[in-house]
């Protein structure tokens, strides 16, 4: 009879420790640790959630694990082998497609379109010869193929081999991975499967640890790639996705704005790739359709309306046009808001603090909101310069004219720096219309695109003279 120990696990960073304390000595947290139970043996290799599992006979372990050390020069390479999941987007992101016998966790809230990417991913995968087991502990097989047939319609690929199987028991699940053999898995949602011998709930920090690991395992012995759903709150609070990171080999995330229709899928952390690339997705009535950056409705033409600038943001190798919106209002002295929806609240500070004592503006008593319209994010200080012009301009009822972009990082000086990139991202706003482009003086010079006058700015204060 195996014995179990005690031990516990912090709800934010996933740390083990031998007994409870109040404080997370690994990351700080109070008050988050949890008891769970570990069997005193790890589980064989070959055995998975108590299933005698076959290794693939074509894939093994994609990993190709040593038992000693070698020198580095004499490990051989491996060309990792992918499977493309059909959606352009999706393998950009994960850099090239599904690597077998990897485990992926892909994270959102609830209603984001986490099932539905899969969904359509899962059927691509199988049009292209692949065999996909698709287990949801949410839904059951009638929900499924309602949602399949309606996404995919008579597309509905060849049928054979799409299997699903709706069932919240993980050894099962496991069992049934063993019988079918996919080369691809999906999981929906690890919050909702379990392990019986496990004395705790569903969606408990010990059964998501342990499922998750069971499935990690799983993929490796059997070759298959096996794609993890976890839903997250807007702040990433859930146990779930925050515990499992450093168990996966990458971790997807699935933002947006619910009550827009566009999303962006992000690597937060990739093994087999980049995690600066990003996918960019539309929720239409037939499912997520990809988007290009010319789908993004944004162009550069349009007059310019006082809190409102269009700017250009990096991500991976695409160049996103954008536009950031700022308002101010009259709050109280002492207690006044900043909230930024889609931009970093801290740098959002900096740049209040930045407008106050080198750009002349009196915001102390101002309510501050500033955001990125179409529930994009933009985290980079290349739109340092558009935030605190659509600030400057919200605050005064000034506008910049027709046509007019701003591009540029915000020193504490109130001096602009150059921003990498930046012939890329005026050749984009260019091409939607821009006529005109305020730039870090730095960068000003070395740029020349038809048809857009480039207006090289020393400093901020210079900048909001442009504000008419
Ligand atoms: P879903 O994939 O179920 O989200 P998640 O698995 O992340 O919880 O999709 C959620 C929402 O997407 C759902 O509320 C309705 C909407 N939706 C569409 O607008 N069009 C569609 O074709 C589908 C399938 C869903
Ligand atoms: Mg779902």
């Amino acid at each position: 009879m195996a014995k179990s120990r005690t031990s516990f696990v912090c709800n934010e960073c996933g740390g083990v420790q031998p007994k409870w304390i109040g404080k997370c000595p690994d990351c700080g947290a109070w008050d988050s640790l949890e008891s769970f139970h570990e069997p005193a043996e790890a589980a064989t290799v070959g055995t998975v959630a108590g299933v005698a599992m076959r290794a693939a006979p074509t894939t093994g372990d994609a990993l190709g694990l040593l038992t000693g050390s070698v020198p580095i020069n004499e490990v051989e390479q491996l060309e990792v082998p992918r499977i493309p999941t059909g959606l352009g987007e999706l393998d950009r992101v994960l850099g090239g497609g599904l690597v077998p016998g990897s485990a992926i966790l892909l994270g959102g809230e609830p209603g984001i379109g986490k099932s539905t990417v899969l969904l359509q991913a899962a059927a691509s995968v199988v049009r292209g010869g692949g065999r996909v087991l698709y287990a949801s502990s949410e839904e059951s097989p009638q929900q499924i193929r309602l949602r399949a047939d309606r996404l995919l319609g008579e597309g509905l690929p060849g049928a054979g081999d799409l299997y699903l199987q709706a069932d919240t028991s993980l050894v099962r699940i496991v069992d049934e991975i063993r019988k079918v053999q996919p080369t691809v898995v999906v999981l929906d949602s690890i919050q909702m499967v379990h392990r019986l011998d496990l004395d705790a709930p569903p969606g408990s920090t010990t059964q998501i640890r342990r499922c998750c690991h069971d499935l990690v395992q799983a993929a490796k012995i059997s070759g298959a790639a096996i794609v993890i759903v976890g839903h997250v709150t807007k702040e990433g609070q859930l146990a779930g996705p925050k515990l499992l990171e450093h168990v996966v080999d990458a971790v997807l995330a699935f933002e947006g704005d619910r009550d827009h229709g566009y999303r962006v899928l992000r690597a937060a952390k990739n093994r087999f790739g980049s995690t600066q690339e990003i996918g960019l997705f539309e929720m239409t009535d037939g499912g997520l359709r990809e988007l290009d950056e010319s789908g993004l409705a944004i162009d550069s033409t349009g007059p310019g309306v006082p809190g409102s600038v269009r700017t250009a943001t990096i991500a991976g190798s695409r160049c996103l046009p954008v536009e950031v919106q700022a308002l101010t209002a009259t709050g109280f002295l002492g207690s006044a808001k900043r909230r930024a929806t889609g931009l970093d609240s801290s740098r959002l500070a900096m740049l209040i603090a930045v407008l106050e004592k080198h750009g002349g503006q009196r915001l102390a008593d101002q309510d501050v909101f500033a955001a990125v319209a179409g529930g994009a994010r933009v985290v980079e200080p290349a739109a340092d310069l558009a935030i605190a012009m659509a600030i400057a301009g919200a605050h005064h009822g000034r506008a910049l004219p027709a046509g007019t972009v701003a591009i540029g990082e915000i020193g504490l000086t109130g001096a602009l720096r150059n921003v990498r990139n930046l012939e890329q991202r005026l050749r984009e706003l260019g091409r939607r219309g821009a006529r005109q482009a305020l730039v870090p003086a730095g960068g000003a010079s070395k740029v020349g695109i038809p048809g857009l006058e480039v207006i090289g700015i020393e400093s901020l204060g210079a900048a909001i003279s442009h504000l008419s």
